[in-house]
């Protein structure tokens, strides 16, 4: 009687082991959320955020660790790090997605937006929403688009009107539209990691690049660029994008919840992204390193009448019905 007790007891002891060791070896789902901006931007907040709400909703289950400053990977390496299953979650400018699908090229043309309202106007309507799953068959689910800004013009002259970025070199990222839009007026465009901008802004091995208030105050671009031009000519987002085969295997209790994190994130990054464009700006105007140009209406026509044929070039590969819904978004 005394014997079965005892082996009863033991019993009872292993089994509670072996499930406390299972659990303890079931470590969390971990996510690698690689960026190359700073932390304190739109992007970088989102990121931080997002970490944040896992830490405190699915302690345990998942987990997450965020790389800012292309310190994991530049956006040149992430996609194909993330189909190797290097890093699980990233938000590269909508601009450097151009090998995997041309229908995202459509944010990159120049004055297609009047302002952010029209961007977030597209993007949540169906063909905003639709474009998120263009690039499922290569591997590659979107899972949100994150706003930072629109894009101002900044260089080591005065750029008024368009004859002053003639022959001038600019960096640009990873798209045919973006040159496409340099060598409208003449000038020379530059394809080059985020990384690299201001070294080669310093050392004056380019002219000038375009970016955010957000980026180009974070990164330093306006202590080595004596004018930056307002020109607000295209806008400059992410996409939050993960492999097709790591969201599709996470356990389905934990997706959704994953995904609500994320939208979370990404509506608290969108606020970041309007404050900051505004603060950023200021904080530049400020400093007095760089000075800030403002067009007049007269001179803002010249940029858009040289740059806006770039649609054409662009609209059979984009697709003339999602550039007619994006300009129905200014209204
Ligand atoms: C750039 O390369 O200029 C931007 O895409 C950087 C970023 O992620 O905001």
């Amino acid at each position: 009687m005394l014997k079965s007790k005892v082996f009863l007891v033991s019993l009872v002891v292993a089994v509670a082991l072996v499930a406390s060791a299972s659990i303890a070896m079931s470590a969390p789902i971990l996510i690698k959320f690689s960026h190359v901006v700073a932390e304190n931007t739109p992007k970088g907040q989102m990121a931080n955020k997002f970490k944040q709400l896992i830490d405190e909703r699915l302690a345990g289950k998942v987990a997450v660790e965020v790389f800012p400053n292309s310190q994991l990977f530049g956006d040149d390496k992430v996609l194909e790090a993330m189909a190797l299953g290097d890093v699980q979650l990233a938000a590269p400018a909508l601009s450097k997605f151009e090998k995997y699908t041309p229908s995202l090229q459509i944010f990159d043309l120049p004055f297609l937006f009047d302002d952010m309202a029209a961007v977030e106007k597209f993007q949540q309507g169906p063909v905003g929403q639709e474009m998120l799953m263009s690039m499922k068959k290569k591997g590659y689910i979107g899972l949100g688009y994150l706003h930072n800004g629109m894009k101002q013009i900044s260089a080591n002259s005065p750029l008024r009107v368009p004859a002053d970025a003639k022959n001038k070199k600019f960096r640009i990222m990873t798209s045919d539209v973006l040159a496409a839009q340099y060598e409208a007026v003449g000038a020379m465009p530059l394809k080059k990691p985020f990384s690299e901008v201001f070294t080669l802004l310093q050392t004056k091995a380019i002219d000038g690049q375009e970016n955010t208030w957000s980026n180009i105050y974070s990164k330093k671009f306006y202590e080595v660029q004596p004018y930056i031009t307002e020109t607000d000519h295209g806008v400059l987002d992410y996409l939050v994008v993960t492999s097709t085969e790591f969201w599709m295997g996470l356990p389905d209790d934990i997706r959704p919840q994953v995904k609500k994190a994320l939208e979370d994130a990404i509506a608290f990054g969108n606020d970041v992204s309007a404050k900051k464009a505004e603060a950023d700006r200021q904080k530049i105007i400020d400093s007095n390193r760089s000075e800030i140009i403002k067009l007049t209406k007269a001179e803002r026509k010249l940029w858009i009448d040289a740059m806006k044929p770039v649609w054409s070039k662009f609209a059979g590969k984009i697709g003339q019905e999602k550039i007619d819904a994006a300009v129905a978004s200014n209204n």
